[in-house]
């Protein structure tokens, strides 16, 4: 018996999800057994494996699906598995969903974040699904590629029928409905995009902004969770930091702005007086300066710290204020800081990695700026390596700073507030933050240097807060400075 209204034929087996080596990644192996991925330049070892395996392997150029070694128990197809999830850990696969005609893809999902694994939940006919807001569809070269700042991987689109239908999802649409349609992109794609938070299950809301996430995602606009996610590490795979990507093709930039062509008024003449020009904080502004490598033989005391953080981040006082709604808005709660802030909201919150301080252990902790006192985080020690590691080559440094202060914001403080300047004002307060403990550090005799990139994925892990709830703005090292050889 047919079920009514299926053609005859018309039901083909559901395309197989392969993986596949990255482009820039080839694998070698060795005459005892051992394989190695090369890339960029740099190897990295997976393991022994026996020649079966290693012949196998070779299908990983081209693509290997799933349901070939996943699920069986032959060794060969055991020793598969384990090596697709060893180049799966380090980022080196992207995966594929072929055409019908198995030979041309039509789906390539290139992971975004580290321990990306494709996944297909399952979605019964009775359940609604719709794209998410945060979810675009963007053109990068001659390909087509379907983001979102929430997904673990991007897709790109190959065959412009899949482009089509996944357009249509804009509105809510039952997955039995969507079975009938021509055009239907297959319960497996529809899985995956699931996973990857690019579609979601409508449960008994509309679809909207409300229906997706919790109240902390429902603050986000579209842009400022895509500015987060693709201008830090963690969450995206894009080349990152000083990579000078156009040197050899556009000229660099002046230091200075040429100047206007209006007659200029001199300045030199009405600077200043000697006195005005010595005041404390002229003088602080001059000795300021990036401090790198620091004294390991006599770091930062615990007293010291204490004082830092107590004269640039301490809660100074509270005080509440009735939002005028109509007369009818809620109290909201402010403090005051040592530091100006957008909207009075204190959204930056500092969490310190602490590797060489006098008095207090290697480890991670919050700031808690109201009570003036640190609370220990009980982050993984390779996680905590790893973290200091990103500052060290970020400051092209051989050793971590003694202490590594991360700025993080807690989002929904500014958002709840303002539409469209959201992240742009954490931004600004992150700079504002930044040149106080600049200025703090050159005045107690300390060294610090900013830092420009964090990686908010490992964030995550570290504190168990979702990336979208409170993450990392902005970085800066401290330390008894090393003294100049
Ligand atoms: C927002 C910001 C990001 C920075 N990021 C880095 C960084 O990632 N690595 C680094 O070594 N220095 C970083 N710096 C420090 C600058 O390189 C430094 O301020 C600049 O070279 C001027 O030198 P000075 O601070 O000694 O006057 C950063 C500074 C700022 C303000």
């Amino acid at each position: 018996m047919r079920a009514s209204g299926k053609k005859r034929g018309r039901k083909i087996a559901p395309p197989a999800i392969a993986a596949r080596l990255n482009a820039r990644v080839t694998l070698e192996a060795q005459a005892d057994g051992s394989i190695a991925a090369c890339f960029d330049g740099y190897s990295a070892g997976l393991g022994k494996f026996s020649a079966e395996a290693i012949d196998r392997a070779q299908g990983l150029r081209t693509g290997l699906p799933f349901d070939r070694f996943a699920s069986s128990s032959r060794n060969a197809d055991e020793e598969i598995a384990l090596l697709v999830r060893r180049l799966a850990q380090r980022g080196l696969l992207e995966y594929r969903l072929e055409d019908r005609s198995g030979e041309k893809d039509r789906v390539v999902i290139e992971p975004q974040v580290a321990d990306y694994w494709p996944q297909t939940p399952e979605l019964g006919s009775a359940e609604t699904i719709v794209l998410s807001r945060f979810a675009y569809l963007r053109r990068r070269g001659n390909d087509m590629i379907l983001e979102s700042p929430r997904a673990g991987a991007s897709f790109k689109i190959c065959d412009s029928k899949v482009a089509s239908a996944i357009a249509a999802l804009a509105a809510p649409q039952k997955i039995s409905r969507l079975r009938r349609q021509a055009g239907f992109p297959g319960l497996e794609l529809l899985g995956l995009l699931v996973d990857s938070k690019i579609l979601f299950k409508v449960g008994g809301g509309d679809g909207r902004r409300a229906s997706e996430g919790d109240e902390n995602l429902v603050l986000w606009d579209f842009h400022d969770l895509l500015f987060h996610t693709h201008s830090t590490e963690g969450r995206q795979a894009n080349p990152l930091g000083g990579l000078y990507p156009y040197a050899d093709v556009i000229a660099p930039p002046p230091a200075v702005r040429p100047h206007l062509p209006g007659k200029k008024i001199d300045l030199d003449p009405v600077s200043a007086t000697t006195a005005e020009a010595n005041s404390p904080y002229v003088k602080l502004i001059s000795e300021r300066h990036s401090t790198r490598d620091f004294d390991d033989q006599q770091p930062i005391t615990l007293a010291e710290l204490a004082h830092f953080l107590k004269r640039t981040a301490r809660v100074q006082s509270h005080w509440t204020s009735k939002l005028d709604l109509d007369g009818n808005g809620p109290d909201v709660a402010f403090t005051t800081r040592p530091y100006p802030g957008a909207g009075s909201a204190y959204e930056l919150e500092l969490y310190l990695a602490v590797a060489n301080c006098e008095g207090l252990e290697r480890g991670f902790y919050h700031y808690d700026a109201d009570r003036h006192a640190l609370v220990p985080i009980a982050a993984g020690a390779q996680e905590l390596e790893l973290w200091f590691q990103g500052a060290e080559y970020a400051m092209d440094v051989a050793a971590p700073p003694q202490i590594l202060i991360t700025i993080a914001a807690r989002f929904n403080r500014i958002s709840w507030k303002y539409s469209s300047i959201a992240y742009a004002l954490i931004l600004k307060d992150v700079g504002v933050l930044t040149e106080m403990l600049y200025m703090m550090a050159t005045d107690m005799g300390l060294g610090g240097c900013a830092i420009g990139t964090s990686n908010i994925d490992l964030f995550a892990k570290m504190t168990g807060i979702d990336f979208h709830i409170e993450g990392p703005v902005g970085q800066f090292a401290l330390g008894r400075g090393a003294k100049p050889a």
